[in-house]
């Protein structure tokens, strides 16, 4: 591959910074006029964002937020109140069946990319039925269609975001088919920035080489972690136009959150304990405060706080703060029995955002969901088999990851699953006794499918993408 200088104005902007969002909607489409589309694609390149301009839009809302006294970087991706600024943002991804209908036919690089998320739902737990290429996962019916490609469109207010969707809409016209759309929303009020088990997202993420400055405790990977043709990725055998490019991962994951809430109030006994034993599923309270800093009481002024809240690490084969389980110990389990230069090979970008309404009164009391809700979970990264599809299929389903920790820990207890499993059992849930074992009754999050995309780079979207 031959490579450029790396240029922030190369990338789109979700990969390296996530775009601002207090909303953000995702239009998946089918190409149906391939020479329509790339002719008329020109157009939409002035509309996508850069990671230099994210980078611009991201200070601009801090400096501001800081001035009216709003509290700086919350959520996952830059939270936008919509009194602080007006911004809107496009990022657009192919899948493969997407590339090659294009006529980029030359494979990325990356197996499970090539084939799709539905060849992989039985490997990643996904419930269903069958078993190996007759698998059929329980998916909704529009992530079982064959999408070419997903329109990211996010911004301060719907006005500003639908604005922007009628415009690439406009744009690019009969030569697709929109599928269907789906819509996530930044929570109300206290709740900005979590997400709907009530816990603060987007507090830990990698700080990526030559881009990010690692606040404390903060771990840094190559860009090639991130990028294609970067630092480690530099060396690889893909296609010149894969350059800066990343791979996206969607997934639609629904949220059972009077079920977990009625679950933990049964099991402890009390609220109190309940907070506990969700903050230890969880490794951090619901203000974001990590259970290895504070185990017993949550902080929120800690939680608040991005100098201090990832400045930690777990101690080997040692649950007494944070259980092995914990959903943050499972996805990087630093200080654990794996090395830091392991662990940073398999780290991602996550840019998800919750949707659904809030939980009514009716399903807070009666225990039982009503309405669909959950989080539209993004994530990049430059392999899905060193990313994604590790951290779900090979840590949070695998009942003995961390490796070398006793007693055994369990799944993941929010995203671990398997096809066809019992009710999974953990260790560590309580803090008094951290051997003994709990049956979890159900799951809490559930895959309603998604699928794999590739996100180019700015010159392969204007040079090879649009017709010339
Ligand atoms: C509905 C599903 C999910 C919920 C409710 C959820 C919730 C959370 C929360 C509350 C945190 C801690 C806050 C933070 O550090 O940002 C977190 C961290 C994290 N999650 Fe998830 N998550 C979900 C799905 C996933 C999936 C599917 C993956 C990947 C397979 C994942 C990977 C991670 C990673 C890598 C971290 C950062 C861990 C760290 O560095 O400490 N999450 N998640």
């Amino acid at each position: 591959m031959s490579v450029a200088p790396f240029s922030l104005a190369n990338v789109q902007g979700d990969v390296l910074f996530g775009l601002p969002k207090q909303t953000e909607k995702f239009l998946f489409f089918q190409i149906n006029d391939v020479d329509g589309f790339r002719t008329n694609f020109g157009n939409v390149i002035p509309l996508i964002t850069t990671a230099e301009q994210t980078s611009g839009n991201i200070s601009e809302i801090r400096q501001t937020k800081q001035r009216i006294g709003l509290a700086a970087n919350e959520g996952d991706g830059e939270t936008v109140h919509p009194a602080v600024v007006t911004v809107s943002g496009v990022n657009i991804a192919f899948s493969a069946k997407g590339l090659s209908k294009i006529g980029l036919v030359d494979e990325v690089g990356d197996p499970e990319f090539q084939k799709g998320q539905r060849a992989d739902a039985e490997e990643l737990g996904d419930e269903g039925t069958g078993s190996g290429s007759s698998y059929e996962p329980k998916w909704e019916s529009q992530f079982l269609q064959e999408i070419h490609g997903v329109a990211l469109i996010a911004g301060d207010s719907h006005e500003s975001v639908d604005e922007k969707v009628q415009s690439v809409k406009e744009i690019l016209s009969t030569t697709i088919t929109e599928l269907h759309s789906i819509t996530g929303d930044v929570r109300p009020d206290s709740q900005r920035g979590h997400e709907h088990f009530g816990y603060k997202d987007g507090i830990s993420q990698p700080a990526v080489d030559g881009v990010d400055t690692p606040k404390p405790g903060q771990m840094s990977v190559d860009q090639g972690t991130a990028l294609f043709g970067r630092g480690v990725d530099a060396n690889t055998d893909r296609p010149d136009w894969t350059l800066d490019g990343s791979i996206m991962v969607f997934r639609k994951l629904a949220q059972q959150v009077p079920e977990l809430d009625k679950f933990l109030l049964d099991t402890a006994g009390s609220q109190e304990g309940a907070d506990l034993m969700g903050a230890r599923f969880v490794g951090r309270w619901k203000s974001g405060a990590p259970l290895m800093i504070t185990p017993t009481a949550d902080d929120p002024a800690l939680g608040d706080d991005a100098s201090k809240n990832n400045d930690f690490r777990f101690v080997n084969n040692d649950q007494s703060k944070c259980p092995f389980h914990a959903h943050i110990r499972k996805m990087v389990p630093r200080g654990d029995s794996l090395p830091d230069s392991f662990l940073k090979q398999h780290m991602i970008l996550r840019r998800g955002i919750p949707y659904g309404p809030e939980v009514s009164e009716s399903e807070k009391s009666s225990g039982v969901t009503s309405q669909d809700r959950g989080l539209l979970f993004v994530c990049y990264q430059s392999s899905i088999d060193a990313g994604f599809k590790l951290l779900q299929q090979g840590w949070a389903n695998v009942a003995a990851f961390p490796p070398r920790a006793s007693p055994t820990p369990g799944q993941d207890p929010l995203i671990g699953q398997s096809t066809g499993e019992s009710p999974r059992i953990i260790t560590g849930a309580f803090a008094n006794d951290t051997s003994k074992p709990l049956t979890l009754l159900q799951h809490w999050v559930d895959s309603k499918g998604g699928e794999y995309f590739f996100t180019p780079s700015l010159p392969t979207l204007r040079d090879v993408i649009a017709k010339q």
